[in-house]
């Protein structure tokens, strides 16, 4: 197979078709723009298993996905997409960055569900921007398309909260990228998983997302592989 890319959780292989992609998850796990690097072996297997079971529960309910099939236990063919340089950030919760930077208590309800953009820049630190800032930067063609990725977050923010909930998780905050298809539609592309969320068990409080990894709480895979156990008995 021919490599197209490797990023820093997943490589790009090309397809058969021109119109398609193969996405391999990788176990590697990094934070902090890279600076915290590790492996851990069969991450990608869970990772690419949890993106699949939420990619196709989204689809049903009316958000379209680049997910095509499943190939096997790491690898998944996908839509080929131009990706929008924008990560979407939803929260219901305050944390992480936004505790830093506005000086909220982590665990704080927020007083509504916000979405922020940051341009996907490693070397800029992948920056909050606004929509000029996006304008500007010629992220998108227009302030439509903006509108709807904002959509689109909320719309997959409110059916994964309750998704969650069923499974005892909270669904304090997440990130989704998106891409362009061949016909220039709008569509969700690359993963939504532990290491993109953060999920907090509802009953013990306990972290079971990535900022396990980060700030060196525990064991993600024993985090990820019950989360995966409860996705796989929601009804
Ligand atoms: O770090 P911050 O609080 O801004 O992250 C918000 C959410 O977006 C978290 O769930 C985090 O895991 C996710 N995120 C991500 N990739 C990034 C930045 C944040 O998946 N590059």
């Amino acid at each position: 197979m021919k490599l197209l890319y490797e990023g820093k959780a997943k490589k790009i292989y090309e397809a058969d078709n021109p119109n398609e992609v193969i996405c391999e998850f990788k176990d590697s796990l990094t934070a902090f723009n890279g600076e915290k690097a590790a492996s851990e072996s069969g991450k990608g297997e869970l990772n690419c298993a949890i993106t699949t079971l939420i990619f196709k529960a989204l689809e049903k309910e009316g958000i379209p996905t680049h997910l095509i099939k499943q190939i096997d236990s790491t690898k998944l063919l996908v839509k080929k997409v131009d990706i929008i340089p924008i990560e979407v950030v939803v929260r219901n919760i305050a944390a992480g960055s936004l505790s830093k930077r506005l000086g909220l208590k982590e665990g704080e309800k927020l007083p509504f569900t916000i979405v922020e953009f940051y341009y996907k820049n490693d070397d800029l630190n992948d920056p909050l921007i606004n929509d000029d800032h996006a304008m500007i930067l010629n992220l998108v063609n227009d302030r439509k398309e903006l509108d709807i990725l904002r959509e689109y977050g909320r719309k997959i923010n409110e059916f994964l909260t309750k998704f969650f909930d069923k499974i005892g998780l909270t669904l304090v905050d997440f990130k989704v990228e998106f891409g362009k298809d061949k016909d220039g539609h709008i569509i969700l592309a690359d993963e939504i998983t532990p290491d993109s969320c953060r999920l907090w068990d509802k009953k013990t409080g306990k972290k079971m997302d990535k900022d396990l990894f980060r700030f060196d709480l525990g064991d993600i895979k024993e985090a990820y592989t019950e989360i995966l156990k409860r996705l796989k008995e929601v009804k």
